[in-house]
């Protein structure tokens, strides 16, 4: 009997091509995976319409609603837990989240990240001021890193990563859109990669498992 395809929920706050990526991937057939829910802190995110479009169910959880970021978390949680959501992709969301949250799904989440782990990273570096960091470092190379999402930002075990060269005439802008388009090849595959079962944890290290 075959397994039924994992229950993805997405969590986003923006234009969402990352989480497209992973549509596009199911629809070639290459995922075994049906996205079941996009939540966003963002009501405004792109990355909703991209859901509505799909007629996949949405929630918005604006963070200003909550007292707390525990609170939020846990309202956060409840639509993930309905949906009864097998894997957590957190497809750019800028919000971080507690254990309320994260308790629920260890894991069984996965980040993308765009700079290559453990440079760049943490506390702070997201969306531009990665790319910035990467440029007033002087770094020559640059990528993105998808991970198991663990307590500590951007410390969880590494799944994929992708490499591109940083160029001497580059600003955030260009590096940006050169990391992207790599994070949408990375983020496809992790996520193929797990939803064949294939990943195994040996402590902190990702093995894949042959096909
Ligand atoms: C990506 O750059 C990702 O690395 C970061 O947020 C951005 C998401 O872009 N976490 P999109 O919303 O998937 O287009």
């Amino acid at each position: 009997m075959t397994t039924p395809p994992t229950r993805i929920g997405v969590l986003a706050s923006g234009g969402g091509s990352n989480m497209q990526a992973i549509f596009d991937g199911i629809d070639a057939g290459e995922i075994r995976g049906e996205v079941v829910l996009v939540a966003s802190d963002n009501p405004d995110a792109f990355a909703l319409e991209r859901a509505r479009r799909r007629g996949i169910a949405t929630a918005v959880l604006p963070y200003r609603d909550f007292p707390s970021r525990a609170a939020f978390s846990a309202a956060l949680a409840a639509p993930f837990l309905a949906a009864g959501v097998e894997l957590v992709v957190y497809a750019g969301f800028m919000r971080m989240v507690t254990p309320e949250f994260t308790a629920h799904f260890t894991g069984r989440s996965i980040n993308i990240h765009p700079a290559l782990i453990p440079s760049f990273c943490g506390p702070g570096f997201y969306g531009h001021h990665v790319h910035e960091a990467v440029l007033a470092y002087g770094a020559k190379v640059s990528g993105c890193t998808v991970h198991f999402v663990e307590d500590e930002v951007d410390g969880g075990p590494i799944i994929v990563q992708r490499c591109v060269p940083v160029r001497e005439d580059d600003t955030p802008d260009t590096l940006a859109a050169r990391v992207l388009v790599e994070e949408h090849r990375a983020f496809p595959e992790a996520v193929r990669l797990y939803c064949a079962h294939r990943l195994r944890l040996d402590g902190r290290l990702v093995r894949v498992l042959p096909d």
